[in-house]
């Protein structure tokens, strides 16, 4: 089992695996929330402490964040902690992890839009320290936008934190499987599954886009911290895959395997198909 470098605070915060339980086959810690909003709670609690911790040395707190509706309750507990208990984001410089190409900011599908819905407009960040790949740019330009975006996240010294979902498909931002370990930001060319995930607020398949923005594999892995979170019974079986198969490519976020401080937070639908969920069912049928 290698070494986890997660900090006191982060461990004591997270619920403690029971005595019984089987994690032998797991390669990455995971803790398991009655309820989706719970697990939430807990993950913006984290967020907030760190951005609290930068304040007191006078440090920008470098938060990566994701879309998509595994987020959803995260970024309202944040809002929540900002309106009711002062919770400050002066200090807060965020990148996204991705964006459909092309995309247009204000279309109510970019994910431009949605963060600024979802979080950006409830909260004192400076807009300025908003950082999202741009859908808008023509293709000639890409490529160097792409490096200009992994520059300037290297430029502030990295990541501090980096939120994730995880698509059916194994991908992490939209690092579909074939994605190398050490990738950067990039353009990429989206899975079937994934368009079909999108399709119903896209309003049909044939509106969503084929390709994609996202920061690599190499960016998310080169964050301190990371915390992918899944909800719901259509994500137990790539949340198995990933925690308890070999590292692949045809499964990206199994090189998640190899970062020694993540943690995956999960409902119990999400880990429905881990075995040491399953074998606890078993012994519960037997006994
Ligand atoms: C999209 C995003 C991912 C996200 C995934 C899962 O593909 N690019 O970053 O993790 O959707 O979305 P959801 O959280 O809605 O299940």
């Amino acid at each position: 089992m290698k070494e986890k470098i997660m900090t006191d605070h982060i461990r004591a915060s997270y619920q403690p695996v029971g005595l019984f339980e089987d994690t032998s086959f797991e390669k990455i810690h995971n803790v398991i929330y009655d309820s989706s909003i719970e697990g939430s709670i807990l993950v913006a609690n984290e967020i907030a402490q760190l951005i609290k911790d930068k304040q007191k040395e006078n440090l920008n707190c470098i938060l990566g964040l994701a879309t998509g509706s595994s987020p959803v309750k995260v970024y309202e507990e944040l809002i929540r902690l900002h309106k009711e208990e002062e919770l400050s984001f002066r200090n807060v410089i965020t990148f996204n992890l991705d964006e459909y190409y092309p995309m247009e900011k204000n279309n109510i599908q970019s994910y431009d839009y949605f963060m600024h819905e979802h979080l950006f407009n409830h909260v004192n960040i400076v807009l300025e320290n908003i950082n999202i790949p741009d859908g808008t740019g023509d293709l000639d330009n890409l490529y160097q936008s792409c490096i200009d975006y992994e520059m300037k996240i290297k430029s502030y010294g990295g990541l501090d934190f980096q939120l994730l979902g995880i698509g059916r498909t194994g991908h992490i931002g939209f690092n579909e499987p074939g994605s190398h370990i050490n990738s950067g930001t990039r353009v990429i060319t989206l899975e079937h599954i994934t368009r079909v995930d999108a399709a119903t607020s896209f309003i049909g398949i044939e509106n969503v886009p084929r390709k994609a923005i996202t920061m690599g594999i190499g960016t998310i892995k080169n964050a301190k911290r990371i915390v992918l979170m899944a909800w719901g019974a259509n994500k137990s079986k790539i949340i198995q895959e990933t925690i308890e198969g070999e590292i692949s490519s045809i499964v990206p976020a199994t090189y998640l395997q190899q970062h020694n401080n993540t943690s995956f937070i999960l409902d119990e639908e999400a880990s429905s198909e881990l075995t040491r969920v399953k074998t606890q069912k078993l012994i519960i049928q037997i006994t």
